[in-house]
């Protein structure tokens, strides 16, 4: 007879469930392990089943029956299908009041399908975002759960337990019901993408622009690590660009075919930011830059083959090196601030939505640690958010509206520097115009209105006056009160 003993169990032993599981024997737990394919079980078994607590499961139902009530299992498999067909699975060997977490990167729209689905058979379902990659998933993640309150207050202290911490505070805490979590996540993944497009923009502006190489600028980029740039993404770029290839002696980063991959989480926020009508236009611009940087064959056709018009160099527009990197420096500092100003107008806009109710200072605070876009400044929007929970942007917060006056200035030279040499910045550019946009007294979107009232008699509200109105274009073209 099995002894139902595990407090959590993981399905799914390929990496990141393997070393979630590791992660919880690590904090003195018992962990019950499943995975569909048994030899991935043995293997798990035969290599770490003497580092902890385990207890391996052939089958799903032996899996659930050597779980403790109620009974928590976190299923680490591909999303998609193979998610549905676990819960499943699950579901049948469970009883009411257990506990089914999916830490996968699932669509957060599946998350709220599958959390009725769930409670409609009294199970608890929880989608947890789960960041930090394989090391994280090992050391300590930053994890985001949803689902309902009642499950976190028996599943809560254990996800916070293997959970990265910052000054003591777990990256972990309830963001908001069913899909809450997910969907946190997915923008969080969002962010990511920009953060990495501008950090990618930067190095090619003082490689190609300035003439700098890679090892020089890993140095610069460990500096600007020591100040408000401080983050993840940051060091590790400095480490990427100061790796030599074993094989050429080349810089690696020079012999890296330069497609970007991606697994969709930032295809997601744009298309979730474009439901809700939120213009995430520096994730956006970054997930439309990996896409055009994965078009071979186009690029194959059009590389080096399109006109450039006249270009300059740095010198012929009589900017110094060294102001120029500085510059750089602070144009990669106000387009993040843009990105992730978006990325949390979507998060609220999604909230308001769904009415998940979702805390922006939570999110600010546990990405601080264990996630990828961990970095010094998300407690600079812990501060923002404290000081005024309902701030309409980020960039209205005093310090970083006081941070973008120091910072615009350079921002519009290197756009202007890239522009003039024919160097593609799309977050840069982009995140400029969204800026200036915000800024605008007036939008061409009057002429839109003019536009959109001649051809389709759409209609347009006055400066000065209430109502809809309609000029007869194909009258007299006096005004009608719609
Ligand atoms: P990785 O990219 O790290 O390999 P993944 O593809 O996200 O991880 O997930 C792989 C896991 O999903 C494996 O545990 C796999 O089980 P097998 O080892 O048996 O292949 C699991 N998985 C995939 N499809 C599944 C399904 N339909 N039912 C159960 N588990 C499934």
């Amino acid at each position: 007879m099995t002894v139902s003993s595990a407090q959590i169990g993981v399905v799914g032993l390929a990496v990141m469930g393997s070393n979630i599981a590791r992660n919880f024997a690590n904090h003195g737990y018992t962990v019950a392990v499943y995975n569909r394919t048994t030899a991935k079980t043995d293997a798990f078994m035969a290599e770490f089943g003497s580092t902890g607590s385990f207890l391996p499961a052939a089958t799903v139902e032996e899996f659930v029956a050597s779980l403790e009530r109620p009974r928590r299992a976190l299923i680490m498999v591909q999303a998609g299908a193979a998610t549905d067909a676990v819960i499943n699975q699950l579901a049948d060997a469970m009883e009411p009041g257990d506990i089914i977490i999916d830490g996968g990167n699932a669509l957060y729209t599946d998350t709220i399908r599958r959390e009725a689905e769930m409670a409609a058979r009294n199970l608890h379902f929880v989608g947890a975002g789960i960041s930090g990659g394989e090391e994280g998933a090992l050391n300590g993640p930053a994890i985001m759960p949803g689902g309902p309150e009642e499950s976190y207050r028996s599943l809560g202290p254990l996800l916070e337990d293997i959970s990265a911490k910052v000054d003591g505070t777990p990256c972990c805490t309830h963001i908001g019901p069913d899909g809450a979590g997910h969907f946190v996540k997915m923008v969080h993944n969002g962010i990511e993408y920009a953060d990495m497009q501008v950090i990618g923009e930067a190095y090619h502006l003082l490689r190609y622009a300035a003439g700098i190489e890679p090892a020089e600028i890993a140095a610069i980029f460990r500096t600007w690590n020591a100040g408000d740039l401080d983050s993840y993404l940051i060091e590790i770029t400095a480490e990427v660009l100061s790796q030599v290839d074993a094989v050429t002696g080349k810089p690696l980063i020079d012999v890296i075919v330069d497609s970007a991959g991606q697994k969709g989480t930032g295809r997601w926020t744009v298309k979730a930011a474009l439901d809700l009508g939120i213009p995430t236009t520096g994730i956006g611009e970054a997930v439309f830059a990996r896409a055009l940087s994965g078009a071979r064959d186009q690029r194959e056709a059009t590389t080096g083959n399109l006109p450039s018009g006249q270009l300059s160099t740095l010198a012929e527009l009589g900017v110094s090196r060294d102001d120029f990197v500085e510059d750089v420096r602070r144009a990669l500092y106000a387009s993040k601030l843009v990105a992730y100003a978006q990325g949390f107008d979507e998060i609220r806009a999604g909230s308001d939505e769904h009415n998940w109710n979702v805390d922006p200072r939570d999110l600010a605070t546990i990405w601080r640690g264990g996630c990828i876009i961990r970095a010094k400044f998300l407690n600079r929007i812990v501060d923002a958010y404290n000081a005024d929970p309902d701030v309409r942007s980020l960039l209205l917060d005093p310090y970083f509206k006081g941070e973008v006056s120091g910072l615009v200035d350079s921002w519009r030279r290197v756009i202007v520097v890239a522009t003039r040499l024919g160097l593609p910045v799309p977050v840069f550019a982009s995140s400029l115009s969204y800026y200036d946009s915000l800024r605008a007294e007036r939008l061409p979107a009057a002429l839109i209105q003019g536009q959109r009232d001649f051809f389709g008699a759409h209609t347009y509200r006055r400066t000065d006056r209430a109502g809809q109105f309609h000029t007869l274009w194909s009258g007299d073209r006096s005004e009608v009160e719609a």
